[in-house]
């Protein structure tokens, strides 16, 4: 049996987590995205399918095609995100099924 989390991790996770609103405007680089989905694709669905698409937008060009379309009190911090993610819903996602189901058996 695994041991609960201890005060640290709960601390990280749930009591001292507080959303940010700045952020430095070194560039964020694509293996810290990456090991992000690879922990975020392993949510708790039905099957582990994944209704979710994520578009993870860090170009200037992206940005500035993106950001008119955001509430004007966003736009500021969003242009100084090393990344902004569009979450959207795959409303047909289960024509994935069978590759979910696929992936399931390879689950570490
Ligand atoms: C319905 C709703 C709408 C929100 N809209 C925005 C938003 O437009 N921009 C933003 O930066 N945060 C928005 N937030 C997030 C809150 O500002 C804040 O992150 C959240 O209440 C958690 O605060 P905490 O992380 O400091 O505990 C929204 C939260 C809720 C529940």
């Amino acid at each position: 049996m695994r041991s609960p989390l201890d005060d640290t991790a709960l601390d990280t996770v749930f009591r001292e987590a507080r959303t940010h609103y700045g952020f430095h405007a070194q560039p964020l680089d694509e293996a810290i995205l990456r090991r992000l989905y690879d922990l975020l694709k392993w949510g708790p669905t039905s099957m582990n399918s994944q209704p979710a698409r994520y578009v993870f937008v860090v170009s200037e060009e992206g940005k500035s095609r993106l950001l008119p379309a955001l509430s004007a009190g966003n736009r500021d911090k969003a242009h100084q995100a090393g990344a902004i993610v569009i979450v959207a819903v795959d409303s047909r996602f289960y024509e994935h099924m069978p590759e979910a189901v696929s992936q399931f058996a390879q689950r570490p």
